[in-house]
């Protein structure tokens, strides 16, 4: 039974009411009409812990927010492959949220780390709009099963924090769709979020607030979208417009000034008022489901939160490598030093609106020391400073070389300072500070066995020092209890299965965006297609120092048995996963002496399909935990559109028939195991138009025909005989049939081109 007579309330409000339910009240409240009771929900960020401002608040984390369990950063979960995982943070977020009276979340955030120096990388998932896509859509209904409600964004084609309220990002059609909307699409459609989120960038020139074809064509009627669409707080540069396009809510508040603006319009005539009606009942529509929610402050049970945001972390964390299988550390530790402030000082999150007041924090040392108990001696030194001008670095180096010394095993806490990531801004460079390497090499010059441990919210190169270390740990931005994970994985209490949700590049220069980021003049291009993380380095074959979906573990896998099917394959395109199909088998055995999981990946790349193409492209993923010695199947279905491509010529997904490389592995450039499936089919033939060209028409089943009876019965003759020689077609196939016929002058006749599109779709 609905609450709200959403019809009647809007016959009863007025155009004054009506405008300013559109815009918030405050910085994280809708607006009340107490007169017809309406009351106001509050949203609060974010995406890995629920930051609530009591109070009025400021959107850019600077006021405190009340205590919330932090869980790993985006960045973090990405790395954890687990969708199951992550739907149970989603759960806890959700359930903090209801327990503050808090009706929609913030967040996923969902955007593709198209390079590594997007300031806001740690808050985003993956390079991969698949793995975004699914883990996002987990985030979702993880929070949303609470009766809580989510706001997916920022969309759309939100990369980079420079200029990020005006930069236009000039992006072509098939990136758009296959790179940047791709994961939207999936969450949107899989997980219903109540609200979206749209972004503060231009696309294409076009404001996300103020676009059309974003919010409306493509989001509610293409896709199907029920919910509300929320700005990104104060992304609305011209309210009038934003209504028009399918904005619903403009945030934060704007006193008064964007209701005044759309009164005036529609007293003016120029917006009609059928538009306000129709945001005005989604924000309805919003208030009515978040009404259970209400003004609640039940507690939920902050250890068990703390617990689970340890175990979440522990899965995220990614070995990238182990020489000498010198973790996990077991047996006689004899004295560890630690080395590093981030040992003390943990960085955990970063920063800007998603920045979370945690209910408790652990760091590494203490989190060591209480695990180890006083039989082994646990020898710190901070190494260098934080984000600390007056640091003296040659003492803090001595005295980390001096604990270094004779040590069983030195333990490095490395990671990027706090003021080289953050909303707001973008990183110029990859590396680590010098100070820390500097440290690393004077340490490794006295020890033989060093293992790194890094924090950072997006990738750092490694390839100048890693020969300093004998095994490194990719901690991310852990969250509140990630360097008790971290613990847990030194020493073996948990085997690590995280894998890299982003490429490590050897360098900067190496990245796709390289040359086209952060653009300039308020636009960026993105020139490098959909050839986004692992698509380009595949691509240009390009070295790596750790590929997507890379990621060790103290146990081996086995991949066997790899079974392929082409299921019901008649070359159709479907719909969103339609019919047509491949059926992917495989057995994964533990075939090491410890208990663990493995990632298994699924990549397909499209061996007949126009060039350029991705080689290979994640279209499934698996998780699976093992004993030592056990097999498991593992089993996926690639659908259609995961087998289709854009087509910017037909504005639709195709899928174009032929051989397609079918690959399972252990990461992108770890290919275990790979088959052949082949779709059969007539090529989709492409709509034929004024600017064929001669080989489209006779690529086309109709065209065809129609064009060569044409020719036949031509005014001067029979003219097929120009078609019979390779030689000539080759020469003039790629001509538009308009421009062949004005060279031909009257031979097909005048006006030929027209009769012969209106002779094919006749037929
Ligand atoms: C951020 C959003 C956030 C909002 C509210 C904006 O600056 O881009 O992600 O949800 O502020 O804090």
């Amino acid at each position: 039974m609905s609450q709200f007579d959403i019809a009647a309330l809007l016959e009863e409000l007025t155009v004054e009411e009506k405008a300013s339910l559109v815009s918030g009240s405050g910085f994280w409240h809708t607006t009340a009409i107490e007169r017809t009771g309406i009351p106001s929900i509050m949203v609060s960020d974010g995406p890995h812990g629920l930051r609530k401002q009591p109070g009025d608040g400021d959107h850019v984390g600077l006021g405190q927010s009340v205590p919330a369990t932090c869980f790993p950063t985006a960045a973090a979960l990405g790395s954890s492959f687990d969708v199951d995982l992550v739907r149970r943070v989603g759960a806890a977020i959700g359930e903090e949220a209801r327990s503050q009276g808090v009706a929609v979340v913030l967040g996923p955030g969902i955007n593709i780390k198209r390079t590594p120096l997007c300031g806001r990388n740690f808050e985003y998932l993956s390079e991969d709009p698949l793995l975004s896509g699914v883990l996002g859509a987990a985030l979702v209904v993880g929070i949303q099963s609470q009766g809580v409600g989510t706001s997916l964004k920022h969309f759309a084609v939100n990369n980079q924090e420079t200029d990020r309220l005006r930069i236009s990002a000039q992006v072509d059609e098939r990136t758009l769709r296959e790179i940047y909307l791709a994961g939207f699409e999936r969450v949107v459609r899989e997980a219903a979020p109540w609200t979206v989120m749209c972004s503060y960038n231009r696309i294409n020139g076009v404001y996300a607030s103020q676009d059309h074809w974003l919010l409306t064509e493509l989001l509610r009627d293409e896709w199907g979208f029920d919910g509300l669409v929320v700005s990104d707080w104060g992304a609305v540069d011209d309210p009038v417009a934003a209504l028009a396009a399918g904005l619903d809510l403009e945030m934060p508040s704007s006193h008064g000034a964007g209701p005044a603006q759309i009164r005036a319009a529609i007293a003016a005539g120029e917006l009609d008022e059928a538009v306000l009606d129709l945001a005005v009942a989604r924000v309805i529509g919003l208030v009515e489901r978040a009404l259970p929610v209400g003004d609640q402050t039940e507690p939920f049970d902050e250890d068990a939160h703390h617990a689970l945001a340890r175990e979440v972390a522990g899965e995220c964390v990614v070995l990238l490598k182990n020489d000498r299988a010198i973790l996990p550390l077991t047996g006689g530790l004899g004295r560890i030093a630690v080395i590093g402030e981030f040992a003390r000082s943990p960085r955990f999150q970063g920063a800007g609106s998603s920045k979370v007041n945690p209910t408790r924090l652990s760091d590494a040392l203490g989190a060591l020391q209480r695990r180890l108990g006083s039989d082994v001696a646990v020898d710190f030194a901070p190494g260098f400073g934080v984000d600390d001008p007056e640091a003296d670095d040659d003492a803090l180096l001595a005295d980390a070389v001096r604990a270094a010394t004779g040590a069983d095993t030195v333990l490095v806490f490395l990671g990027l300072p706090a003021s080289y990531e953050s909303e707001g801004f973008d990183r110029t460079h990859i590396d680590l500070p010098a100070d820390q390497i500097r440290v690393l090499a004077a340490v490794r010059a006295v020890n033989e066995r060093v293992v790194v441990v890094l924090s950072n919210g997006s990738a750092v190169a490694t390839d100048e020092w890693e020969v300093h270390a004998d095994a490194i740990l990719e901690a991310w931005l852990g969250g509140q209890a990630g360097a008790e994970a971290v613990v847990d994985v030194l020493l073996g209490d948990v085997n690590p299965s995280g894998r890299l949700a982003e490429t490590i590049p050897v360098r900067l220069g190496d990245t796709p965006a390289f040359g086209n980021f952060p653009g300039r003049d308020s636009e960026v291009v993105y020139g490098e297609g959909v050839f986004v993380g692992y698509r380009h380095y595949d691509l240009v074959d390009r070295p790596v120092s750790f590929p997507f979906g890379h990621g060790l573990s103290y146990t081996t896998f086995d991949y066997s048995d790899l079974e392929v099917a082409v299921v019901d394959g008649t070359g159709r395109p479907g719909g969103w996963q339609g019919a047509e199909r491949i059926d992917v088998r495989l057995t994964v055995t533990n075939s090491g002496t410890r208990a663990g999981k493995e990632v298994v990946q699924l990549y397909v790349g499209a061996l007949d399909a126009p060039s350029p193409r991705p080689v290979r492209e994640l279209k499934g993923f698996e998780k699976v935990d093992l004993a030592p010695g056990e097999s498991t199947t593992v089993s996926f279905v690639v659908a259609d559109r995961d087998l289709s491509q854009w087509s910017i010529r037909s504005h639709g997904w195709v899928l174009e028939p032929g051989r397609f490389e079918v690959s399972v592995g252990a990461s992108s450039r770890d290919i275990r195991s790979s088959a052949t499936a082949t779709i059969e089919g007539p090529r989709p033939s492409m709509p034929l138009g004024r600017s064929s060209t001669l080989s489209e028409w006779l690529d086309h089943p109709v065209g065809q025909e129609v064009l060569f009876e044409a020719l036949r019965t031509s005014p001067s003759g029979d003219l097929t005989p120009m078609l019979a020689s390779e030689e000539t077609l080759s020469m003039i196939g790629s001509f538009p049939l308009t421009r062949l016929a004005v060279m031909l002058g009257d031979a097909m006749g005048p006006g030929a081109v027209d009769q012969l599109l209106a002779d094919v779709s006749a037929q």
